[in-house]
């Protein structure tokens, strides 16, 4: 086993690419001029792409944030949460009710977030386990909420949401749909304007492999009206930083209302080019291939998987340790096999362990990785069944 080279495992922040690092270090520019509104354009295209929304062309003042559809995409100066704060502190009344169900700790946060701006009805699963959809159904019926909110991939526990499902019920019920995509853009299917979403967030470190501390949100016109009515009406919650009537007014002119993450920009930008590049459709199924091959060797070495069948995500797995087996396995691995996953969050600390499988990661990474984490497991005297692990990766 050749432990030279490290093997980075985790759901994010993920690797970055010599291109990404190279524009990272780029000198510096000034914030309004031709040069930065430029970088603006080609990260606004890289994103329309990255959404899988129609095209833009990545070039200053014709309008690269929007496209041959309903939709533009916004940058946020900071990580996922601010892009997620950004949308709910903008789009709702205190006196609006939204729905959001959760099976982990990012759509706690979601649902924890909304309560800070409107009222919430938090359809509260066990981690892990799908929403109950007749569930969801009997609540939109009762046709008192504005939106349902949800975490698409649920990085906590390696569940992704039935989107599809959710939105057309949202869609039957007239109520908006808005999504925490900032484990599931770009690293699986993901269809805003076929979904009707109003919004759906995005963060660069995870599976657009970009720098951490930039993000950004596509938004539909229901959404950009609601916002500017709320606005109008004197209705909005306090914000500043976050405001998104300033951010729309200057993201027509290539441009954010505050001092942009400059080199961040640049950074995501080349990553998001290397993403058009290898394709969406190139992407979703390298990362299709190497979670499978995960659950499917795990599942066969006898460990058991925390996410139901069936719903099980493309981008992350969340497995068990074994009996007597718990998060100094993780150590050992990191210290002595030069290979990092990442482990449990909250009441599951210590019990399993979750394998990223995002942002550019070679397949070859993802099969040595696996090598490791089998001898590793084996150095804690836990035999294991002799598995032909390339095969559960061809
Ligand atoms: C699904 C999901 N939502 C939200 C977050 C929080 O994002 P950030 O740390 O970029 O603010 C994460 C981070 O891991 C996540 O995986």
């Amino acid at each position: 086993m050749d432990l030279t080279r490290d093997c980075f495992l985790v759901p994010g922040p993920v690797r970055m690419n010599d291109e990404c690092l190279k524009a990272l270090a780029t000198p510096v520019m000034t914030a309004r001029g031709t040069e930065f509104r430029d970088v603006m354009a080609d990260l606004n295209s890289g994103l329309r792409h990255a959404f899988n929304l129609a095209p833009s062309e990545p070039i200053r003042g014709v309008q690269s944030w929007a496209g041959d559809d309903d939709y533009k995409v916004v940058v946020v100066s900071g990580s996922g949460t601010a892009a997620m704060e950004m949308v709910i502190a903008n789009r709702f009344r205190s006196n609006d009710l939204v729905l959001v169900p959760t099976n982990g700790k990012f759509g706690e946060r979601v649902a924890e977030m909304c309560k800070r701006f409107c009222n919430v009805k938090h359809l509260q699963y066990e981690w892990g386990r799908a929403f109950d959809l007749y569930e969801l159904e009997q609540q939109l019926e009762k046709k008192c909420y504005e939106s349902l909110l949800i975490c698409h991939n649920e990085t906590s526990t390696g569940i992704t949401q039935d989107a599809a499902a959710i939105a057309e019920m949202c869609q039957r019920h007239g109520v908006s749909f808005i999504l925490d995509g900032i484990t599931s853009v770009g690293g699986m299917p993901v269809h805003p304007t076929k979904w009707n979403a109003e919004a759906v967030v995005v963060g660069a470190q995870k599976c657009t492999a970009g720098p951490s501390g930039i993000a950004a949100v596509a938004v539909n016109s229901h959404f950009i009206e609601r916002v500017h009515a709320i606005r109008e009406q004197g209705d909005s919650s306090p914000n500043y930083y976050f405001d998104m009537v300033s951010a729309l007014k200057k993201g027509d002119d290539d441009q954010t209302p505050w001092t942009p993450a400059i080199n961040l920009a640049m950074g995501w930008g080349a990553a998001l080019n290397t993403l058009k590049h290898e394709t969406n459709e190139g992407r979703w199924d390298r990362c299709q291939k190497m979670a499978s091959g995960v659950r499917d060797l795990f599942t066969d070495l006898g460990f058991t998987l925390l996410a139901d069948t069936g719903q099980r995500s493309n981008t992350v797995t969340a497995i068990f340790y074994p009996d007597g087996i718990d998060d100094a396995w993780r150590k050992r691995l990191k210290d002595d096999y030069n290979t990092q996953v990442i482990g449990a969050q909250d009441h599951l600390k210590g019990k399993m362990f979750r394998v990223g499988s995002m942002g550019e990661t070679p397949i070859e990474e993802m099969i040595e990785g696996c090598k490791r984490m089998i001898a590793c497991f084996a150095s804690f005297g836990h035999e294991l069944p002799q598995l032909d692990v390339e095969s559960y990766f061809e």
